[in-house]
């Protein structure tokens, strides 16, 4: 036997009672049983998303909504201001360019956030740019950027919008959608949202809901007023068949999340992640990213290790399954997640795993060094008993 984990950045795991409530026998779609169970998930991710707006579900991954938010918003010929850190902020150029945008990509080296100055200075050179697309956190690189700042600077814009993909921030940074001014953030079901992959949410400001109404790109499923009408307080339902097994699940998901809370859901992110940074130092990994993320942590594989066969070993010998790198980091690092369905013995069992594997690939180093260090930042999450 080879007990499993899974500490990747997405499909993360998932918690017993999300896997039983979507067990159940299937129900059926147009049915007031699914619109209440619909209706109450929708007034939760609004919670979630700290928003007034409506919260639409799609039955894609993230990618989908990506895409939706690009062909709803925009018209050919829109010109579009791009982040591109990393494999997802290099994504948003390519559905830009598909659908005959003018894309101004903003290149920042991996593991950089990028500066807020060259987004104002961007937006001084394009003053027809109808949107600035990012991440708030990209998963490729495990950086986090300044989306606040940026969305103070498109709010200086009258038909400017800011689309951030929160895929991996939603649920584990707060990011209020309406306090901040967000025009369009996007997540999906296998981040923090502790779901198997195959949902899509997207919320839309009433900024962005105006550029829809002037947008003249073709579409159908992804139609973003046609699922507002039908999913909308009253209706309760979608457009077309939804995931209906992933609502229910999410709609266990929302209820757990609410029940611990936005704080405390966004300190104990925090302080996984404060734990694993000093857990993978501690054994001399050197962190990817000047600005790292929340959600994920990435660190380079020590000299002289192999990262594929490293991630491999561990995921095929050990059964332990992280991410690997992509592209120029592909071989070269780590990634550990920490968002969603992760606490304080899932970092100790992540760093205790690494330190097997690099005593296995026999790196030299102090065995414990890095479970110590993590731990050092653990223990804050328990109180200190007399
Ligand atoms: C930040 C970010 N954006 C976009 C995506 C793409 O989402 P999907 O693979 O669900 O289409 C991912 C997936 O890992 C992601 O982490």
């Amino acid at each position: 036997m080879l007990k499993k984990y899974l500490l990747s950045p997405g499909p993360t795991a998932v918690p017993e009672n999300v896997l039983l409530r979507m067990a159940q026998p299937m129900i059926h779609h147009r049915t007031p049983q699914f619109s209440a169970i619909f209706a109450e998930t929708k007034g939760m991710l609004e919670t979630l998303f700290q928003t007034k707006n409506d919260v639409l579900t799609l039955a894609s991954s993230g990618t989908g909504a990506m895409e939706a938010a690009i062909l709803n918003l925009y018209s050919e010929g829109d010109t579009i201001i791009t982040v591109n850190g990393g494999k997802f902020g290099e994504r948003w150029g390519k559905i830009g360019r598909e659908y005959g945008l003018n894309v101004v990509e903003l290149t920042v080296d991996w593991g950089q956030a990028i500066p807020v100055a060259s987004v104002e200075a961007a937006l001084k050179a394009n003053p027809e740019a109808k949107g600035v697309l990012l991440q708030a956190s990209d998963t490729s690189t495990t950086t986090e950027h300044p989306v606040r700042e940026i969305a103070q600077l498109t709010a200086q814009y009258d038909d400017c919008t800011i689309v951030v993909d929160a895929i991996t921030a939603l649920g584990v940074i707060d990011m209020p959608m309406d306090d901040w001014g967000l025009d369009v953030v996007i997540s999906g079901s296998q981040k923090a949202l502790m779901l198997p992959p195959g949902l899509a949410v997207i919320s839309l400001s009433d900024k962005a809901w105006d550029q829809v109404s002037r947008s003249t790109t073709k579409k159908f499923y992804f139609d973003l007023s046609t699922e507002q009408k039908n999913q909308k307080s009253g209706k309760d339902t979608t457009a077309w068949t939804p995931a209906v097994s992933l609502i229910i699940g999410l709609n266990e998901v929302l209820t757990m999340m609410l029940d611990e809370g936005l704080e405390a859901m966004f300190a104990r992110h925090t302080l996984l992640a404060e734990a694993t940074r000093a857990g993978v130092q501690a054994l001399g990994m050197k962190l990817i990213s000047s600005a790292p993320a929340t959600s994920a942590t990435g660190a380079y594989v020590p000299e002289g290790v192999d990262g594929a066969a490293f991630v491999k070993y561990l995921r095929d010998d050990m059964g332990v399954t992280f991410a690997g790198g992509q592209d120029d980091l592909k071989g070269k690092i780590l990634r550990i997640a920490h968002l969603g369905y992760y606490d304080v013995f899932d970092i100790v069992t992540a760093m205790s795993a690494i330190e097997i594997a690099l005593n296995r690939f026999g790196h030299n180093f102090s065995m414990g060094a890095g479970v110590a260090a993590a731990q050092q930042v653990l223990v804050n999450r328990f109180p200190a008993q007399s």
